[in-house]
């Protein structure tokens, strides 16, 4: 199934917005709710290391700012000469939102998870998900 080519470009294109000059690691996502409007975002470093935010975070989280509190998808996109998996902390967000999908965009490639597989046991409020 391939993605649509307009979202491939928008998430390539928030590369450049990326504010990494201390990996030089740029991410750009996109997250996308059921109804399918599009929230970007990109990873915002900082010279205290740990406050760095991953580009999926400031992307959820713009759309939570929007009124979002469903995303069924993140696609994400990086400078790495690799395709680029989520860390743990942005998996775990992603859980809270209802992600279903995790779409990664490498060159031409275009790599399909479900987070379920990528997150198999989330920690939940209620634990019982
Ligand atoms: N980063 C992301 O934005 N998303 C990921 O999935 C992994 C890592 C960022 C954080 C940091 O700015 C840089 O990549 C290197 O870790």
């Amino acid at each position: 199934m391939s993605l649509n080519e307009e979202l491939i470009r928008l998430v390539k294109d928030g590369l450049k917005h990326s504010y990494a000059p201390y990996s030089g690691v740029r991410v750009s996502a996109l997250a996308i709710t059921p109804e399918g409007r599009v929230y970007r975002g990109v990873n915002v470093e900082n010279a205290s290391l740990g406050l760095s935010v991953c580009a999926e975070r400031v992307a959820i989280f713009n759309a939570v700012t929007n009124g979002e509190r469903r995303i069924k998808t993140v696609v994400i996109t990086s400078n790495l000469d690799r395709p680029i998996y989520p860390c743990g902390a942005c998996l775990q967000v992603m859980q809270e939102f209802g992600v279903e999908e995790v779409v990664i965009v490498h060159g031409d490639e275009v790599i399909r998870h479900k987070l379920k597989d990528l997150l198999p046991m989330p920690f939940t409020w209620e634990g019982r998900r």
